[in-house]
C-alpha cells in the first residue's frame, strides 16, 4: 500500500492542523494509545523549545502545575516556577504551550488549578508567593490536553468548557508511521496486522522494528506481542509480502 498523503492522512490529523493554524488556543485531543497526540501537542503549531508538559496522576499536587518553595542551599527557601507559569510567561511574556497529559487523572486540588491555569486569558491570573507580584499569562499562551478517555463527559465540565475545540484522533500521524519499516507502515496506519481484532499500537511497532534488526523477525514478534498472537502476526506479514 502506498501512503497517499490525502487519504492517508486522516481526517483528524487534518482537523488538528486546521484547528491549530487558525490560533484556537485552547484544544482537547482524545482517543486510542500511542497515535500522537502528546507529540503533536508538543510541537505542533508551538516553536521550538516552549512547550510545557504536565503529566496527571491521582497524586499530582498543586505545587507541581504553578511551583513550590525549594531549599537554595544557603538556607534560605526560593520559588520555584511550575511548568503551567513557565508556558504563561514563556518568550519574554509572550506565552508558550502548556500540554496536559492524561487530564482525565487530574482531581481534587491539582483539578482546581488546572482550572485556573487554564482559564482564558483575561479572568487568569495568579500570585507570585516570591515577590507577591500578579502573573498572567502571555497573549500566545496555549493549551493542549490529552487523554485516552473515549467519553469527554467524564472530564469534570469546568474543565472540559474551557476547552471549545475536542479532537478525536484515531489514527497514528503520517510522519509517526513513515519512522518505521516500510512493511510496516500499512499495518500501523490501519492499527492492527491480519485477522486480529486487537489494536496495536505505535509503539509496538517501533518496538518490533527495532527488535526485528537485532533478533530477526520470528523473535521480535514473540518479545513484543507474545507466542501465539506474535505468530499471527508473522503470518500476516508474510502474506501482506507476497501480495
Ligand atoms: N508526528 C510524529 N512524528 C514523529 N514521531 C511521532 C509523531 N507522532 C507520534 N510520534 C511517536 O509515536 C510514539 C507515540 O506518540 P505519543 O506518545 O504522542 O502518543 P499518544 O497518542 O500521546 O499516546 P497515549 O495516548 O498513550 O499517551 C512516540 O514515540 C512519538 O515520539
Ligand atoms: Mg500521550
Amino acid at each position: 500500500m502506498i501512503l497517499e498523503e490525502q487519504d492517508e492522512m486522516g481526517q483528524c490529523w487534518r482537523d488538528v492542523a486546521d484547528v491549530l493554524a487558525a490560533g484556537i488556543d485552547r484544544l482537547v485531543l482524545y482517543g486510542p494509545p500511542g497515535t500522537g497526540k502528546t507529540y503533536a501537542a508538543l510541537h505542533f503549531g508551538v516553536a521550538v523549545g516552549v512547550a510545557e508538559r504536565l503529566v496527571c496522576t491521582e497524586d499530582l499536587t498543586t505545587g507541581e502545575i504553578t511551583g513550590t518553595w525549594m531549599p537554595a542551599g544557603d538556607g534560605t527557601w526560593r520559588w520555584r516556577e511550575g511548568p503551567a507559569i513557565r508556558a504563561w510567561t514563556a518568550r519574554g511574556g509572550r506565552g508558550g504551550r502548556l500540554v496536559v497529559d492524561e487530564v482525565d487523572r487530574a482531581s481534587g486540588d491539582a483539578l482546581s488549578t488546572l482550572l485556573a491555569m487554564t482559564d482564558s486569558i483575561d479572568s487568569a491570573r495568579w500570585r507570585n508567593p516570591e515577590t507577591g507580584s500578579w502573573v498572567t499569562p502571555g497573549p500566545e499562551f496555549s493549551v493542549v490536553m490529552t487523554t485516552n478517555v473515549e467519553d469527554l463527559d467524564e472530564l469534570p465540565s469546568a474543565l472540559r468548557d474551557r476547552f471549545a475545540v475536542q479532537l478525536r484522533v484515531d489514527r497514528p500521524h503520517l510522519d509517526a508511521v513513515a519512522l518505521l519499516s516500510e512493511d510496516l507502515r500499512a499495518p500501523a496506519l490501519a492499527g492492527s496486522i491480519g485477522e486480529e481484532a486487537r489494536r496495536i499500537s505505535l509503539r509496538s511497532f517501533y518496538a518490533f522494528d527495532q527488535l526485528r534488526l537485532h533478533y530477526g523477525a520470528t523473535r521480535a514478534a514473540q518479545l513484543v506481542f507474545g507466542d501465539v498472537r506474535g505468530s499471527g502476526v508473522l503470518d500476516a506479514l508474510r502474506v501482506a509480502a507476497l501480495s
